[in-house]
């Protein structure tokens, strides 16, 4: 088993990464959680077998099972937990494990972050994107019908499970999509990596077990690096992790929520600003092309949808909640591992780069 220590001081956690691990399942849980013998357990239904075969092994826990989809990060879904765990008489050792991908974890991580004050939260991430990106950074919360992510909270887990066999069963789009994400790591930090990648593209489309576990460790490790430096989105560091998501986000709200997956947006939005930094004089052509190269071999769209209404792009992108003082700002590459901020780039350049 791989391990990746998150390193924040009194709320340290470690990542564990194995495939077919399931057996050490009961140990990792009383390991994090000394104090209780009882645990809750949320899943949704796509996740539910998941749980039920993880709860077996765990002397006494209760299962909650909710629906699938981004739908039930809302309002209602949190209140209804908060009611289960007040009639369950949960005390504040007792830990919520949040078996599913992002959206078991925000809504379920938000749960445990405002019960009693906060009680411990595992994580149990079940999809590609999970595993590397909502494992690492505490963030939780729920959406309003306003806007995504609206209310939340820093909660870090007290550990995290990563289990790889359980991606056998998770759809082809939802898994390239959150290679997505991992693309992005290599991009933004890590050339070395990026490289492996271009060299084990088969083995990552295959699930190859090594591969896949080689890539959730290292995405994590580098996510690890960025948080512990800034681990409440304060100093800018953390920054760094939003490339393509200035364009992805304009994609996701014009092209309609449910249009494009998260990672396929984040896909052409790190096409465009790869596109913006070479335009800038700030890259040659090269990191584009391996960009593009890796993307298409993931399956991944390149380019926004040439039907969506460029105004309304720039109009999401302008109110984008990261700019400051009302400018557009973008993540862009200087070159491959290494990228930096920009808000001077005129509209007019934007406006070139979305058009088909
Ligand atoms: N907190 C963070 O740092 C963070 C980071 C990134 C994304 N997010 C949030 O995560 C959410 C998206 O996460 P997601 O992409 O995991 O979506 P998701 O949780 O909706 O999972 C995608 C689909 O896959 C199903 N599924 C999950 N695991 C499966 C498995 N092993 N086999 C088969 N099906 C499986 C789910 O039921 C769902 O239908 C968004 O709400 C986003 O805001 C949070
Ligand atoms: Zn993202």
């Amino acid at each position: 088993m791989r391990t990746v220590n998150v390193n924040l001081g009194p709320r340290s956690y470690d990542i564990h990464i194995g495939t077919d691990v399931a057996g050490g399942f009961s140990t990792f849980v009383e390991t994090c959680c000394p104090k209780s013998r009882r645990a809750l357990v949320v899943a949704d239904t796509n996740t539910a077998a998941l749980a039920n075969e993880l709860v077996g092994r765990l002397p006494y826990a209760e299962v909650k099972i909710i629906p699938n989809g981004e739908g039930s990060k809302s309002a209602g879904q949190l209140t209804e937990l908060w009611g289960w765990m007040a009639d369950l008489a949960t005390d504040r050792h007792t830990p919520l494990i949040a078996v599913g991908g992002g959206v078991i974890g925000d809504l379920a991580g938000f749960a445990a972050a405002s019960f009693n004050r906060g009680i411990p939260l595992l994580m149990v991430p079940t999809t590609l994107l999970s595993m590397v990106d909502s494992s690492v950074g505490g963030k939780t919360g729920i959406n309003l019908p306003q806007g995504k992510n609206l209310v939340g909270a820093f909660h870090q887990p007290r550990g995290v499970w990563i289990d790889t066999a359980v991606l056998n069963t998770l759809p082809d789009r939802e898994y390239l999509s959150g290679l997505a994400e991992v693309l992005k790591y290599g991009v933004i930090m890590d050339p070395v990596f990026f490289a492996w990648m271009e060299q084990h593209t088969a083995d990552i489309l295959s699930r190859q077990a090594d591969a896949v576990a080689h890539i959730v460790a290292r995405s994590c490790r580098l996510k690890a690096d960025v948080v512990e430096n800034d681990e409440r989105e304060e100093n800018g560091l953390r920054m760094i992790l939003n490339y393509g998501h200035t364009f992805a986000h304009a994609f996701e709200s014009v092209g309609g929520y449910g249009h494009w997956l998260h990672g396929e947006a984040v896909s052409a939005g790190m096409m465009c600003a790869a596109r913006l930094a070479e335009q800038r004089g700030l890259i040659g052509p090269d990191l584009t092309t391996r960009q593009e190269e890796l993307l298409k071999k993931f399956n991944l769209p390149l380019t926004p949808e040439p039907e969506w209404s460029i105004d309304e792009m720039l109009r999401v992108m302008r109110r984008d909640k990261k700019n400051v003082g009302g400018k557009m700002r973008f993540i862009l590459p200087t070159t491959l591992g290494k990228v930096e901020a920009f808000d001077d780039v005129p509209e007019a350049v934007v406006r070139d780069i979305l058009t088909p």
